[in-house]
Order: C-alpha cells, then structure tokens, then sequence
C-alpha cells in the first residue's frame, strides 16, 4: 500500500523522489515526504495530503539539495494520517532517516526496550522504531552496515525499507522481507521502488528483491547480500512497458482506458496459449501425468479475483468433473484447510503482493499442496513462491476498480480449464473446439460492447441517483453478478448487493420496494427462462429492472423490461468476459454522474499488503 522511491547518482534526487512518488499515487496514500543527503547533512520534509502539498512545501524539491534521498507515499496502518506519522521517520539523532512499507510486528517489544534505554518516540508508527532501532546500533558498533544487519536481525514482520545516514552520503539501503521492493540500474545513478510504474522513466533495467536480501545502492553500482552475509547476483528484469502505458492514453481516467483495452489484453493473453487451435501452456511445468494426478482443485484469491474464482468453480467444475472449491484467502488461511500433498490451489492476485492471499499461498504450501498462480504483475512475491505461474501479460493496472485483470484472469482460468479436461480426458473434442473459438472471438466481441458504450452511458445517468441496487443471477450470472456489485460500490459508493435470484425469495426480496434498482443478469441462456421469472418477481414488488440479457432475447425480455443491454452470444461457459463489460461500464458511468474519485476511490488502495 505504501510507495517508496529512492535515487543515488550525479542528478538532484529530490525532484526524481517527487516524481517517482506521483507514479505511485494509485497505490493509495494519505501523506507523503522525502529525505535527501547533501554536504554530510540530511535535510526531511514530510506531510499529510496529496503529493502537490509536499511539492509546494520542498519548492518542488529545491529546498532539499543532495544527490542521495528516499521517498515515501504512506497509507496508514499504524497511526493515523497526519505529519508526525509520515515517513520518512528520522532517528534521534537525526543523522538516520527510514521508509518502509509493511508491519513491524514485533515493534512494540522494541519500543519499550529502546525507551528504558532512553529513547523518546515523536509517532505512533511501528516504523519509528527502526530508525531509532538504527541509531542505537549505530552508536553501539559504529560501522552503519552493520547496525542495518543488527536492526534486520531484531524486526519481525513484513518491510521493504529505504535507509540513508548523513554519514555515508554516497550510499542507500534497502531490504526487504514480504513486502515487495526492486532495484532499478540506471545511467545516471540507481534506484529503489516498490514497483516499476515509478522508475520507467528512468530505467527499463530492474531486479527483484527477494525476502532476506540486503542491498546497497551507490551511484556506480549496486551489491547484494543474503542475511548470511553471501554477495547474490540477481536476475535482471527488461521492463517493456512504455510510459504513456501507464498513463492515461486520452481517456478521462485510468479505468477507462484499461477497460477499453480489454480486447487487446485478452488477446495478448490468450493468443500466444493457443496454437493451431491447440491450448499450449509453455509456462506450466506440470506434466500430463502429474495433470491427471490432481488431488483436489481449491482456487483462493481475494476481491475482483475471489470473483474470477467463482466464475472459475462453475467452469473447472464443468470441464473437469470434479470438485472445485473456491475460498476467500483471508478465510482460507485460518480455515485449518483440507488441502495437501497432491492437491492443487490456484492463486489469483493482480498485484501479486496481496497479503491475505499470499499468506494463503503459504499455508496451502506448508500442507504439501501445488501453488499454480496467476498473476498481472511479473516477478511479483505471489509469483516468485509459486510452483507455476501464469502470467496475464494485461500491463499496468493503475485504477485500483480492476477491469482489464479480471478479465485476464477469467481467459486464463477458462483456457486452464480447457487444457486440464483434455489431459483429464473430460472435455469432448466439441467443448474444446467451441470454447477455444469463443475464446479466440472474445476481443472482436469485446470491441462490438465498446462501441454501444454510449447507450450503457445513458442508461447509467437513469440509474445514477439510486442508493440501493440489487443485482441478480443464477449460476454464472449470479457469479458475474459479484463483479457487477463490487464494481459499483467501490468507485460509486451505492449500497448493492448481489443476490442469487432463487434465494431472494428466502427473506431479502422483503427489501424490494417501489423503485427499487434491479440489475437483473440473464446471460447464461440455459437458464433463461428462470431468469425471466426472477424479472417478474421482483417487478411485482415495484422494482426497476435493467436486464443484461443476449443479443438473440433482447426481444422477449423488452417485453417485460423497459431498460435491456443486449450483448453478443457466446458459448454459454465463457458469457461471464462478455457480460463483465457492460458491467464495468455501467459502474464507470454512474460513478462519474456522481463526481466521484474513480481512479482513487477513497479507503482503497490498488494493492493491499496489510491484513
Ligand atoms: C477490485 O476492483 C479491487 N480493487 C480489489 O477487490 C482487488 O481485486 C483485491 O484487493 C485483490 O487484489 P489482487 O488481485 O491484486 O490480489
């Protein structure tokens, strides 16, 4: 959730920092501040607000002269949002300044100690304590390097962390342990960033931390050590992503424009996995054997990805016969669950740094299971402690309303499904044939929903001023539905719920009042006519219907309903990718009736590394 940037080389540093910092904006934060070194002093502004206070307050940087500093951009957890619990946090004797993202869990045992031994705290953050925690080992053993080693050897808990000291003004730390941080080789110097959105300005040459590692940056170089002190050469990343693919293209807002890429990232995440019309999974190292050996199949994620796990249990389950249980990771992991030595579990997470799930990921790992992940952000922690990975190849995400994701997520999760029935002997040469082809459509399709999003424009500024909306479905609509309802809540701030049609007459169809808005899905055509009844129903208690229903029944439903959004036919498995769309939209536009936020809807962060 927290941004860091740091910069060591021949240029100012703070008007980097400041930049950096803007780029990961999206990530959601409260305050922001710098520390820069210059002339052996070590100079730190910090303050609660959007980055432009920060700016204003620094002179653009000016006031803070120095070819050394880090950058913070903090999204509260411990201690509320105001200056005095912005980072950077500066030690008491001022020469040792700190950023970190992540929970010092162990903080208040240090804290304590650190005050009998006379130190005085200024915040309420758990990161405090490492600088003074620095500054006491520094005076103890008066080498920095390894007062760092001693801090890392006494914190636990999740850190990525930026350290300076006035004293060595040609060098930065960092270090990292379950929160992500990357190292970035520059002409001009190097850097450290929490991810790469803040560096491909600067450089497209990376390297991906790993848990334990030390580094320390200079302008000529970068070293790395393990916590056994044994130098580590890493793998270095070319980062392809150009700069306006993280900005907004021309479009009013982020989750815009990465809806209106969404036939391009399918394409781009299905085509290579195709060939001959034959589904290839170059990057999953399991063999057919190992494929019919499957114990069984668990699919654990949280939010928008939780979301693709449902839509996922019914087509897995379609496809493979078999059992598929999809659970919420933050309710898996304290679940005690049922998995182990044989069984799979596949991971969802855009960011690849959530942390419930990757706490999930963990405990299904230490029971014995396989980790097959699939994930948007590559050499990501969810990645890197996975057996596979799929990656989506969707590029930044930057709106934290996730649209182009998910929809990689599902492509891959149907495509995942297609490969394991053929091996597994449960997909007829038909389903395979016809799900490969509407896979294959998909992004024409998509371009086809696009193009009529005017018409999903008007009807969202009929339905813009509703403060309760119900969206219903059955079966793989009832799954889309979740979507439909996330989706609305977190960028337009209504109440919705999404319902399962056959259940809301179990109790919550009382709340169906005169007026109610009921986003009736009725895309999965084999249950058509149920859907119809539903419509019926819940119009007999007063309520409003918009229905999303196939091109082929935008007729019979238009006799009952006054608001329809027909969308092509495809094959009834793969509905949902088309579906989501006019979902996405729909949710877009009523939210920007309402003015609000939508790239960064308030209370939410694009990715979530705290419990
Ligand atoms: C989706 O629009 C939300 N931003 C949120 O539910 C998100 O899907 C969830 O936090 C999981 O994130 P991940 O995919 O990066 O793990």
């Amino acid at each position: 959730m927290c941004g860091i940037v740091g910069f060591v080389g021949s240029e100012q540093a703070a008007p980097i920092l400041l930049d950096g910092l803007r780029r990961l904006e999206y990530r959601g934060y409260d305050s922001s501040g710098i520390a820069v070194c210059g002339d052996c002093e070590l100079r730190v502004k910090k303050v609660r607000g959007r980055l432009d206070v920060l700016s204003e307050l620094t002179h653009q940087g000016a006031d803070l002269p120095g070819t050394l500093g880090i950058g913070h951009t903090r999204w509260a957890t411990h201690g509320e949002p105001n200056d005095v619990n912005a980072h950077p946090h500066v030690s008491s004797s001022g020469r040792i300044a700190v950023v970190h993202n992540g929970i010092i869990e162990n903080y208040m045992e240090l804290k304590n100690q650190l005050i009998q031994k006379g130190y005085t705290f200024r915040s309420e953050t758990d990161t405090e304590v490492v600088a003074q925690l620095l500054d006491y080992y520094y005076d103890q053993c008066g080498d920095f390097f390894e007062a760092v080693m001693c801090m890392l050897n006494a914190v636990d808990g999740a850190y990525a962390l930026g350290i300076v000291c006035a004293d060595y003004p040609d060098r930065m730390y960092a270090a990292r342990k379950d929160a992500p941080l990357l190292l970035g080789y520059g002409e001009g110097g190097n850097y450290i960033a929490s991810d790469v959105t803040a560096l491909i300005r600067y450089t497209r040459d990376i390297a991906y931390m790993d848990d334990g590692e030390l580094a320390i940056l200079s302008a000529g170089g970068i070293r790395i050590y393990d916590r056994q002190m044994r130098p580590v050469e890493k793998e270095h990343h070319h980062v392809d992503w150009e700069i306006d693919a993280a900005e907004k293209g021309g479009y009013a807002h982020f989750m815009l424009k990465e809806i209106m890429e969404q036939p391009r990232a399918i394409r781009d995440a299905t085509a290579a996995r195709i060939q001959n019309g034959r589904v290839v999974f170059s990057d999953l190292n399991m063999t057919p054997e190992q494929i019919r050996a499957i114990g069984k199949i668990y699919i654990v994620a949280c939010g928008s990805s939780y979301h693709v796990g449902v839509v996922g249990k019914y087509n897995l389950e379609r496809m493979l016969r078999r059992n598929v249980e999809v659970c919420l990771a933050s309710e898996f992991r304290y679940s005690d669950p049922i998995v182990g030595e044989g069984d799979l579990v596949i991971v969802i997470s855009q960011s690849g740094e959530t942390l419930d799930t990757m706490a999930a990921l963990r405990e299904a790992k230490k029971r014995g299971a396989r980790i097959l992940s699939i994930v948007n952000v590559v050499g990501s922690s969810i990645a890197r402690e996975s057996d596979d990975v799929l990656y989506t190849w969707a590029g930044p995400e930057i709106a934290v309303a996730t649209t182009k994701a998910y929809s990689t997520q599902m492509a891959l999760l149907n495509l995942l499904g297609v490969y394991f029935g053929d091996i597994m002997g449960t997909v007829d040469y038909e389903t395979y044939t016809d799900m490969v082809r509407g896979i294959q459509a998909l992004p024409e399709q998509m371009e086809e929903i696009l193009l009529r999003r005017e018409e999903i424009h008007t009807l969202a500024q009929e339905c813009a001023h509703h403060e309760d909306v119900f969206f219903i479905g059955r079966n793989l609509d009832y799954a889309l539905s979740l979507e439909g309802s996330l989706k609305l809540k977190e960028i337009s701030y209504i109440h919705s719920e999404a319902y399962a049609s056959g259940e809301l007459k179990h109790g919550t169809i009382s709340l169906i009042e005169d007026g109610t808005l009921v986003i009736a899905l009725s895309l999965y055509d084999p249950l058509f006519d149920k859907a119809m009844s539903n419509v019926v129903e819940v119009q007999a208690r007063g309520a409003r219907v918009l229905a999303l229903t196939i091109d082929r029944r935008a007729a019979a439903m238009a006799e009952r309903v006054p608001m329809v959004l027909p969308i092509p036919e495809t094959e009834p498995m793969l509905q949902p990718q088309l579906g989501v769309v006019p979902l996405q939209l729909l949710a877009y536009y009523i939210a920007l009736e309402r003015g609000c936020d939508i790239d960064k809807p308030r209370n939410l962060a694009k990715s979530v590394t705290v419990e």
